[in-house]
């Protein structure tokens, strides 16, 4: 059974997170998405809500799950059986990030490949700081997420630090 990690952040989950792994799904049996928990990075979205966001964007899928890890990506593979990890690069920044992830990792773990799958164009200038620069000053984001759950989420998020309630 071929089973990828697709690990990030997704602070919060995105439109075109969501094509690489409908693309990742029709490629591997299994796929785990791995939401990295909150230690070091700097996240707006705690660790319960973005898995939660991504649980209510996955139920489509019948071989997809998401699953809250920490530590490095290669011990959460061989945790759960994994022998690749699925990345989703937009432009030739994020392709020279993901080269030297890819290479550590692989010094890492001989037996774990990486996968790239480049963003479709619909999806080239998606990001997840994007939704949330558009989110803090009110416009729609509608198009950029997977669902009004997502959507309301986020929303609800600014309303609440921007109220304090
Ligand atoms: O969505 P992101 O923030 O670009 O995802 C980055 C992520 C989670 C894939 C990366 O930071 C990661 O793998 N972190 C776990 C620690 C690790 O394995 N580091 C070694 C590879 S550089």
């Amino acid at each position: 059974m071929k089973i990828a990690v697709y690990p990030g952040s997704f602070d919060p989950v995105t439109v075109g997170h969501m094509n690489i792994l409908t693309r990742a799904a029709s490629l591997f049996d299994r796929v785990i998405v791995g939401v990295l928990s909150n230690v070091h990075k700097d996240l707006l979205f705690s660790e319960t809500e973005r898995l939660n966001m991504i649980n209510c964007s996955i139920s489509e899928f019948n071989n997809v799950q998401a699953e809250v890890f920490s530590g490095l990506t290669v011990d959460f593979c061989k945790k759960v059986g994994a022998k690749f990890i699925v990345r989703g690069t937009r432009q030739h920044t994020d392709v020279t990030y993901e080269l030297q992830m890819a290479h550590v990792n692989k010094k890492l773990c001989e037996e774990i490949d990486t996968v790239f799958f480049p963003s479709n164009d619909a999806n080239f200038c998606v990001s997840s700081s994007l939704i949330k620069e558009l989110a803090n000053f009110g416009a729609d984001i509608s198009e950029l997420v997977p669902n009004k759950i997502v959507k309301r989420c986020i929303m609800e998020k600014f309303r609440r630090l921007k109220t304090g309630r």
